[in-house]
């Protein structure tokens, strides 16, 4: 089990810890940036910082009416650079806003969504970080995807997957013209991957009929450890493109993931919950930070709110990153496998 006190400050971070905030990141001028589910919440924060950076922000979502209406508040919006910055800073320019239309529960448009970024990016384009933000709360008695899948795994790991291969050729080109380690893949796990995950964070009979599993609690758990396994297998296979996939949970925020929870359970929640501003300041960190490197992305390390290493995970979930011949259990990397197969359709 994790220790008590891995959990409580991943409920309870020291105030004003986070590394970077909207104040101090680089002017990200000349970068490109996809924020997936930038309409709201987290994604919101981070879509609005960004921009404000003055990043070229794709958001992939679900709305285009939710992602409009998002644009134009972030665009009206007062950045907080201006009053931190010196008025000849160039660093003040403001960024770009791009929607493209994704849903995760249809993998179609997943391949479509990929596919109208290149072409709208073209032969030089770039992609510096990819924010696979978007993401559902446990959803009771969810009904499949369109591809059959079940509902959790579908919106928050398998899609998220199959959007991260359909983009690797274009992150690895970004590789070779940017400052090592700096083109990223980030991946929001939860403080539930500690709490909720079953032992070896997946069962193996989930993996051999999802139907096994029918709690949404377990599968949202599950889910989000997904996202851990993923961005570690990638670091680990893909270690030679160079880029570099973290994954960890972003913190408890007042956001619209809750509106498929009970009300009991948030009115429970509400007064630990924070500004979803907070979490992307964990974006931040796992996107930007200099130490956060491509050695910490093969280690599997796992990063929490507000931007730091999770001190300790538990023992299970540490085996489930090793093979069997390295003394584990092999599970991230038979997830990845499984993931492969799935969405192996859309891969060609
Ligand atoms: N809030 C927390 O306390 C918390 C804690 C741990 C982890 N997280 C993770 O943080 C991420 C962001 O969550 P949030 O709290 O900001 O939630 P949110 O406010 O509900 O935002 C989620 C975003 O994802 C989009 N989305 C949902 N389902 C989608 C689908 N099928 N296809 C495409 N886009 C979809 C939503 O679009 P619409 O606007 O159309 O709904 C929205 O833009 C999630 O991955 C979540 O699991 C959140």
């Amino acid at each position: 089990m994790s220790s008590f006190s891995a959990l409580w400050t991943q409920f309870f971070p020291p105030r004003n810890g986070a590394p970077l905030t909207e104040s101090n990141l680089p002017s990200q001028a000349g970068r490109v940036f996809i924020v997936t589910g930038g309409s709201s919440g987290l994604g919101f924060e981070l879509t609005r910082i960004l921009y404000h950076a003055g990043g070229k922000v794709y958001v992939l979502t679900r709305s285009k009416e939710h992602a409009e209406d998002a644009f134009t508040r972030i665009q009206s919006s007062q950045s907080k650079r201006r009053e931190n910055a010196p008025e000849q800073d160039a660093t003040n320019t403001q960024g770009s806003l791009e929607f493209i239309h994704m849903d995760l529960t249809d993998f179609t448009t997943i391949k479509t969504a990929a596919c109208e970024f290149l072409e709208r990016e073209g032969p030089d384009g770039r992609l510096d970080v990819l924010f696979n933000n978007a993401g559902t709360g446990a959803v009771k008695d969810a009904p499949p995807t369109r591809q059959g899948l079940e509902y959790h795994f579908a919106v928050n790991s398998l899609g998220p997957y199959l959007l991260t291969q359909l983009l690797i050729p274009i992150l690895s080109s970004t590789v070779r013209k940017s400052p090592q380690d700096s083109v990223r893949v980030v991946w929001p796990a939860s403080c539930l991957v500690d709490l909720g995950s079953p032992k070896t964070g997946i069962r193996k009979e989930f993996l051999q009929n999802t139907e096994s599993v029918k709690d949404q609690n377990e599968l949202y758990s599950t889910s989000k450890t997904a996202t851990w396994f993923v961005a570690s297998e990638f670091a680990r296979r893909q270690a030679n493109t160079g880029i570099v996939q973290i994954a960890g949970n972003p913190g408890n925020y007042i956001t619209n993931i809750w509106r498929s929870t009970s009300r009991l359970l948030y009115y429970v929640l509400w007064p630990i919950l924070r500004d979803p501003v907070h979490g992307a300041e964990t974006y931040l960190w796992m996107g930007f930070s200099q130490s956060v490197t491509m050695d910490d992305a093969v280690a599997g390390r796992y990063a929490i709110c507000d931007g730091r290493w999770h001190p300790g995970q538990r023992e299970d979930l540490l085996l489930a990153l090793r093979s069997v011949e390295e003394g584990g259990s092999g599970r991230a990397a038979e997830y990845f496998d499984w993931c492969a197969e799935k969405v192996r359709d859309f891969l060609q």
